[in-house]
């Protein structure tokens, strides 16, 4: 599987800057409008840059956090900034475990490190994390494929409904959900994606953006249509991302991930989760022991897309002062995932212990 092409250049959704302290991202909050790239030189930049969005989706967030120790550490690598700066990255958003995955493991690396070693070795783990993602994804890619083949064979082609955005914008390169979709489409098999809006701050925009950079033919449904598609047998599978997985094999996951589950377990379509090792929390007990994070009202109240003259605009639906409740994630119990999908195989999701031994002692 190639990596993934903006406008016919392979691209990854985060890279650091030859020769400079810095790393580019892709600014998730000008598309589909605008592709603009951003560079982050610093703490503050990257714990920005994930509360704003600007980088969103797991393991990105991640990959992010990793490169904003880096760039914290070239101004003071003191045992006192590298703490500051785990414990800021940390604050930035509590669901997506991978965050502080990356995190934990940036801290352990360079702890024991003299603060003169620190620097250098920070941006090599930095990297490390991101190319461990997109090898991690591409395998994500093969699995997912093994279990979609047989479905595609039945019918003579696929049709598959995600949510959100779990493609290459949301990790560094390939994505998770998406990464089976792109592997079937590179095996020749004729796919094509029903992408859900996923309100409020429509993720779906960015998964129809990058299907259509890559070709994948696909077409957007408001979220409320999910149920009518799966009852009509008009989807072969649904296949979602995760923010995090608990123990038990509860998936946390975008905001309406579970009625998704609920439909598709009702019309009898597999319901399959791809998530890499760094979102699985085995320390975690339960799907009810995961933070949701609860943004802020105004991604409801206000709309945001291209004015008629194609610039950013906003539009306000509510006043202010209309009270709302915006939780950004919910959970999915394990008995409604069929599979979840990761670099290690496929596995149910109450048995994932059994792919990674090593971690529960299984
Ligand atoms: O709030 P977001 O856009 O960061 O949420 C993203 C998701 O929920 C994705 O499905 C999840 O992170 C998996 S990304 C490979």
């Amino acid at each position: 599987m190639a990596g993934m092409k903006v406008n016919g250049t392979s691209t990854r959704a985060i890279w650091r800057v030859a020769g400079q302290p810095a790393v580019d991202i892709i600014d998730q909050t000008a598309l589909p409008h605008a592709y603009r790239i951003l560079r982050l030189a610093s703490l503050e930049d990257t714990a920005h840059a994930i509360r704003s969005m600007q980088v969103r989706g797991a393991p990105l967030i991640g990959a992010t956090a990793a490169y904003g120790v880096a760039l914290a550490l070239l101004r003071d690598a003191g045992d006192a900034a590298l703490a500051k700066a785990v414990a800021t990255l940390g604050a930035t958003r509590p669901t997506a475990v991978n965050l502080h995955w990356a995190l934990a493991r940036m801290q352990a690396h360079l702890a024991p490190l003299p603060a003169s070693e620190r620097g250098a070795a920070a941006w090599r783990e930095a990297e490390a994390i991101a190319d461990e993602d997109v090898a991690q994804n591409r395998a994500i890619g093969e699995h997912g494929l093994a279990l979609l083949r047989p479905l595609a064979e039945k019918r003579g082609r696929l049709d598959v409904m995600t949510h959100c955005n779990a493609g290459w914008l949301a990790t560094v390169d390939h994505g998770t959900a998406l990464a089976p979709v792109y592997a079937a489409v590179d095996a020749g098999i004729e796919v094509r994606v029903w992408v859900s809006e996923t309100r409020p701050r429509n993720q779906g925009l960015l998964t129809a953006w990058e299907l259509q950079q890559h070709g994948v033919p696909h077409t957007l449904i408001a979220d409320n249509a999910a149920g009518l598609l799966l009852a009509r047998g008009e989807v072969d599978a649904v296949i979602v991302g995760a923010d995090r997985i608990s123990a038990n094999g509860d998936v946390a996951n975008k905001v309406g991930t579970y009625l998704k589950a609920l439909a598709a377990k009702e019309a009898g379509v597999p319901f399959y989760v791809a998530a890499p090792r760094s979102t699985l929390d085995f320390a975690c007990p339960n799907g009810e022991a995961i933070p949701i994070e609860e943004r802020e009202g105004d991604e409801l109240r206000v709309v945001h897309g291209a004015g008629s003259d194609g610039r950013p605009a906003a539009l306000r639906q509510l006043p202010a002062a209309e009270a709302v409740a915006n939780p950004a994630f919910d959970v999915t119990p394990a008995r409604f995932v069929s599979e979840v999908i990761t670099e290690r195989g496929s596995a149910a999701a109450h048995a994932l212990a059994t792919l990674y031994p090593e971690e529960c002692g299984a």
